[in-house]
């Protein structure tokens, strides 16, 4: 009989009214075009139901406030933290000044993850620390970054590449 693979269906949640990590949150998604169902979720209006209708996940947030999640996100944090993530697959892209701000660089990325690990979901998406100069980052594990780092503010010329590379990877890392 034939079989026929069924599309991946990923939501990717991200602010919509932030410059930055929405327009790497397009990009994103624009690379995932002919290979996935990909919907793309406002974390400024989302709801713990809305997050659970996905079993594959790619969220994106910037780190404000010198190491602390942007206000949208750090308000939904109550409701992840209640939350079973077991069978979950999520991927991370996070927006950051290394140069600015080297001692929280992408902060935000691994509050989410420690978060979402601890709840049971399954993360992927790490990237290499290599090209990157900073002195510290929550986001760090070894010589990997738990998601994608993406500085506009000092290595923008990288994005696209980077973009790319990370979005080839994890079509073949969810299910
Ligand atoms: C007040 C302020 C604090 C920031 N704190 C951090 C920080 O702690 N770590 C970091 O990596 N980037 C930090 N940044 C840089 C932003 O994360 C970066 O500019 C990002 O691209 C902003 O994305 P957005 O336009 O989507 O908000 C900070 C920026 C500002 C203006």
């Amino acid at each position: 009989m034939l079989k026929i693979n069924p599309v991946k269906k990923i939501g990717i949640v991200y602010s919509f009214n932030t410059n930055k990590t929405s327009k790497i949150g397009k990009k994103i998604a624009d690379a995932f075009e002919g290979s996935a169902e990909v919907e793309m979720v406002n974390v400024e209006d989302i709801t713990a139901d809305r997050f659970l209708q996905f079993d594959n996940l790619v969220c994106g947030t910037a780190t404000w406030f010198d190491g602390e999640l942007p206000n949208h996100w750090d308000e939904f944090v109550p409701d992840l933290e209640e939350m079973d993530l077991k069978g979950k697959t999520i991927a991370l892209f996070g927006l950051g000044d290394q140069k600015g701000y080297p001692e929280n660089f992408l902060d935000g990325v691994g509050i989410l993850a420690e978060i979402f690990e601890a709840r049971g979901a399954s993360m992927v998406g790490f990237t290499s620390t290599e090209g990157y100069s900073y002195e510290s980052s929550r986001a760090e594990r070894g010589d990997q970054f738990c998601g994608l780092a993406i500085d506009y503010e000092s290595q923008g010329s990288l994005n696209k590449e980077r973009v790319t590379a990370w979005v080839e990877k994890l079509k073949l890392e969810f299910k």
